[in-house]
């Protein structure tokens, strides 16, 4: 994996915004893998700077996210549907109709998981795909275990996942103890991906990405197998 250490969240963020820009320079159609959580946020803003500027034009790009709740209904404050248009999505020139999370609502969610797969197939497969990382190794919601998924799929997430997301809702009860995610094949499969990793946090999970090893303890060490993966951390996760 190529890394790249930033000095702080902010550097970070710009970092992760001049590849999609790279990326969106070179195929204004890209498809874009986007991720949740408060990692890439900072990285959303220059985005949503870049674009309101005219610097970055994100209309002929289609978008995939990583993962939603299970069960939670996209209007929802905390979905993941809702965080993408108050974080990205009503702030840029992306044609909504052309950006797509997983479903949290559908009674038949094996079916859910198979279209979703197939829809990122039939755009033509991830340009570019953002990932953060759980303090657990998580990428998406697939958690530590003896095996992984390669498809899109519906996972129970671990307790450490459930106290780690337990800060944006008002108490650990109310956090989903079930979400669909995209799977390892799924992520492995996009040309590009860019993983973000900010805070001492995640020390020890980017400290599992520096060495030559790979193991379902640590999903996110399968980027290792990716030929065009890159890390980029600030000196936080780097050193601890
Ligand atoms: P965070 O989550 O960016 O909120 O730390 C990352 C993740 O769990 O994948």
């Amino acid at each position: 994996m190529k890394t790249i250490i930033c000095d702080n969240y902010e550097e970070l963020s710009l970092q992760g915004a001049k590849l999609i820009a790279a990326q969106l320079t070179q195929k204004p159609d890209s498809i874009l893998g986007l991720a949740t959580g408060s990692t890439p946020v900072g990285m959303y803003q220059k985005m949503i700077e870049m674009n309101q500027k005219g610097e970055l034009d994100f209309s002929a790009v289609t978008s995939f996210n990583l993962d939603e709740y299970f069960p939670i209904t996209p209007d929802n404050p905390q979905s993941y549907r809702y965080f993408m248009e108050k974080n990205l999505f009503e702030h840029i020139n992306i044609r909504r109709e052309y950006t797509f999370v997983p479903a949290g609502n559908v009674e038949n969610v094996e079916e859910e998981c198979l279209r979703y797969d197939a829809a990122i197939d039939a755009a033509g497969g991830i340009d570019l795909q953002v990932l953060g990382i759980g303090q657990n190794g998580h990428i998406g919601f697939n958690e530590p275990d003896d095996y992984l998924y390669c498809g899109t799929h519906l996972t129970p997430l671990t307790e450490s996942t459930i106290n780690a997301n337990a800060r944006f809702f008002d108490s650990t009860d109310e956090v989903p103890k079930h979400a669909v995610t995209m799977g390892m094949k799924s992520i492995l499969k996009a040309r590009t991906i860019i993983l973000l990793a900010s805070g001492k946090s995640k020390h020890g999970a980017v400290s599992a990405l520096l060495d030559d090893r790979i193991t379902t303890d640590c999903p996110a060490t399968l980027l290792k197998l990716h030929p065009n993966a890159i890390l980029i951390c600030d000196k936080d996760a780097y050193n601890g």
